[in-house]
């Protein structure tokens, strides 16, 4: 995450119900290397050939983007689709946030941010993940679990915005060669699927894919 995709992640994270940081908080965050990681997921904008989308853009513009003295349009950058952080407390690695734009959820997005934030973890060189989240978000819950994390207990009322309770889950060490070959496990599924998802995108746009001759 960079400094300027904070307002795109902060209309994420208006769609997704949470408390919301300020733009000054991000900032913070992500500016704090030596504990904090922070991501973004960006939808990729090209044709599946490859071919790049043709920019809406003035020509004088285009021409001083070529000659490499301007970044790319706001419009020319590819979509940001979820966000998610990580901050080491001592020996933790703990999710600070994580998100996926409704219109992109349940295709994976989520789950590759999540095993970002565990490089993040083993970057800082984390021991254990751990997080809150509320005791109603049964859907986080299930990501949670499905990477390791166990329920350790539960904070009254932690949620200001509805008093709602906070479930703590902690994983066993990530350090162990049995975590490690848990993630690599769902790692390759995670992979597999999402090659699958970008199959059958080839398929439904015969004439954008790959040609042969
Ligand atoms: C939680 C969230 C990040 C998941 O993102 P996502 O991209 O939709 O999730 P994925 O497609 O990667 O799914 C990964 C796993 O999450 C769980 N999951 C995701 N959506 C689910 C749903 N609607 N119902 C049940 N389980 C779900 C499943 O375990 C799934 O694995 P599976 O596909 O093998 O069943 C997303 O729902 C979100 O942004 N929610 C709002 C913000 C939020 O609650 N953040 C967590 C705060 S602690």
């Amino acid at each position: 995450m960079r400094e300027d995709d904070i307002p795109a992640v902060q209309v994420i994270e208006r769609q997704s119900q949470m408390t919301p940081w300020s733009a000054q908080t991000y900032r913070r965050e992500i500016q704090n290397r030596q504990a904090c990681r922070y991501v973004v997921a960006r939808a990729d904008t090209r044709p599946p050939n490859g071919t790049p989308p043709q920019p809406d853009y003035p020509l004088l513009l285009r021409m001083l983007q070529r000659l490499g003295l301007i970044g790319p349009s706001p419009d020319q950058r590819a979509l940001i689709v979820g966000y998610g952080g990580i901050w080491l407390n001592e020996t933790s690695g703990h999710i600070t946030t994580i998100a996926v734009a409704p219109p992109h959820r349940r295709r994976g997005v989520g789950e590759l941010i999540l095993n970002a934030l565990i490089d993040g973890a083993y970057e800082l060189n984390a021991q254990y993940l751990s997080l809150e989240v509320r005791v109603s978000n049964l859907t986080a819950q299930r990501l949670y679990l499905k990477y390791g994390f166990r329920p350790v207990g539960q904070r009254a009322h932690y949620y200001i915005d509805n008093q709602e309770d906070a479930l703590v889950m902690w994983t066993d060490p990530i350090t162990t060669t049995s975590y490690k070959e848990r993630l690599r496990e769902l790692r390759r599924q995670l992979y597999e699927r999402l090659r699958q998802q970008a199959d059958q995108v080839v398929a439904d746009n015969p004439s954008s894919g790959p040609s042969v001759g």
